[in-house]
Parts: structure tokens; sequence; C-alpha cells
């Protein structure tokens, strides 16, 4: 690719949290790229025209956080499956015919994860539980669909939420009252945590594994702790155990090789970089 330098950036309300100019940066430099990456507020009063007109913005693509994403989902003339599920779209680029095209790719951030620490993590037919039932579930359930899985259980403190995910995906997913757990718990393949609940500042994710198989995969979204008392208590007994930094990191990489042309690794010198900007132990 060659040109002036090609420019990205995160776009949300608020954005100063976000650590998406590290991660592309740190790809850029890795790759001896030109490109930039950076933030831009957009607030909710000016985000349908700001998308409407992303050609106007000078970037060739963008990543979109909260409260943006279904916004930008709207503006976009072309958006991937999970985006299309969703009705939210977190990455955003200009096709050679200036048409913005938008993806999800927090479900496929999962995916590439656990595809990269448990290499065959889902190569038989499997069990999901999957707890909580706001976006990030809603892309972990499309995410585990999308492979073998057989059933997702769906469990969440507001039934009304978790149903709403189920009805929406059809036959393969159930949703549940929290009281139904440790039945589900004793016939799962994976456990996964999508509440922000074990996050440090919340309260903690109260949960009995004592049924839970010892070869259930065990993974949280939660990655402030990295290690939070659901990891630690599953590896405590045996478990198998991923933490969730690694699908922060993942789901930006279809994001980059969009803008900039180059597939982008998740390496350990990242997660470093990352975890030490966030202050959290490794
Ligand atoms: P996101 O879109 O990032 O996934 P969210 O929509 O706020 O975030 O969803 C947070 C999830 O954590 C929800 O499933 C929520 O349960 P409710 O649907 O019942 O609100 C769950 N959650 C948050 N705090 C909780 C708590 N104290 N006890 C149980 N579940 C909780």
């Amino acid at each position: 690719m060659s040109g002036p330098a090609r420019k990205a950036a995160v776009t949300g309300y608020p954005v100063a949290q976000s650590r998406s100019p590290l991660v592309h940066g740190y790809w850029l430099k890795k790759h001896g790229l030109e490109g930039e990456y950076g933030k831009i507020e957009v607030s909710p009063e000016t985000a349908e025209d700001f998308f409407a007109n992303f050609s106007a913005s000078g970037l060739v693509g963008a990543n979109v956080t909260v409260p943006h994403k279904e916004v930008a989902a709207a503006a976009c003339d072309q958006l991937d499956d999970a985006a299309t599920t969703m009705g939210a779209a977190n990455t955003l680029w200009l096709d050679e015919a200036g048409r913005l095209c938008g993806a999800n790719t927090d479900g496929i951030g999962f995916l590439g994860n656990l595809d990269q620490l448990v290499p065959g993590w889902d190569a038989l037919p499997g069990t999901a539980v999957v707890l909580g039932a706001g976006g990030a579930a809603r892309a972990i359930v499309w995410a585990l669909l999308s492979r073998k899985f057989t059933k997702v259980h769906i469990v969440n403190r507001t039934f009304k939420k978790a149903k709403k995910i189920a009805d929406e995906f059809g036959s393969r997913t159930i949703a549940h009252n929290w009281d139904k757990l440790r039945t589900l718990l004793g016939e799962t393949d994976l456990l996964v945590n999508t509440t922000s609940l074990g996050m440090t500042g919340k309260s903690p994710l109260e949960i009995d594994l004592s049924a839970l198989p010892q070869e259930t995969l065990v993974t949280d979204i939660v990655y402030v702790p990295l290690e939070t008392d659901l990891l630690k208590q599953a590896g405590e007994r045996g478990n198998q155990t991923v933490d969730g930094l690694g699908m922060l990191l993942h789901q930006a990489v279809p994001g980059f090789e969009k803008w900039f042309g180059v597939r982008p690794e998740v390496d350990d010198e990242l997660r470093a970089l990352i975890l030490k900007d966030l202050g959290v132990e490794p």
C-alpha cells in the first residue's frame, strides 16, 4: 500500500479509556508501517452525521466503541454476518468504491483467542454455559454457534434478557435463571463469564464449581484482574482456564488487516504492554 499515511481511529463517547491506540500503535511499529491510529470522541448528538459522512473524516476505517456500535452499523452500506445478526458494528472500513463496510469482531476475537491458546478446544460437538446476556454475551453466543456447539445455555439474573437472545438465535440456545446454574455446570464443556461480576470494583461472581467436570474449559471476559476469582477457583480444581485479555486483543486483528494490509499477531510483548498500561499483574 502506498500514498499518504493511512489513518484509522477509535470512535466512541468517551474514548479516553480506550487501549486500541496502544494495540494498533504496537502493530504499526512492529511492522514498520507509516499508518496512524488515533482517538476521536464523537458525541451522541453528532454520531449519526459522523458515520453517515464517514468518508469525509479522512480515515480509512475505524473502531467503534460504546455507545455508537448500533448507529455505526445502521450507517453502513454493507455488514458482515456477525454485525448483521447483532445490529452493531465495532470495525468499519471504506472499500475501493468508497462504500462504508462494517463488521462485528467481538465474537471473532473470542474465537481467535481460544484458537491460539487452546488449539482443538472446539474439535468435538459440545455444550456451553454463558453467564450474562449483554452485548458481549450476544457476540459470544454468535461465535459459539458458528462452531460445533450443539447447545448454548444462557444464564442471566434478568431472565427476559437471556430469553431474548435465545429466541433470536434459535433452538440451539436456551435461556435460564441463575438457579439452574448448578445443574447446567454438571454437563458443560465450556463455561464463559460475560458479566462484569468479578471485575475490580464490581461485585464478586459467586459461583459453586463443585459440579463442573474437570475437562471443562473456563474463560472470563473480565481482564482486570487478569486472574479473576472464577479463573482462580477453576484452576485450583484442575480446569484449564483462559483469561479475558486475549479477546480484547484478538478483536482488533481484522481491523488492522483491513486498514494497513498486514495480518498482525497477538504476541506476549503486546499482552505485556497492555497489562502494564492497565496496571494489572501478569
Ligand atoms: P455488556 O454489553 O458489556 O456485555 P451489559 O449489557 O451491562 O454489558 O451486561 C452486563 C451483564 O452482567 C448482564 O448480563 C447483567 O445482568 P442483567 O441482565 O440481569 O442486568 C450482568 N450483571 C451485572 N451486574 C450483575 C449482578 N450484580 N448480578 C448478576 N448479574 C449482573
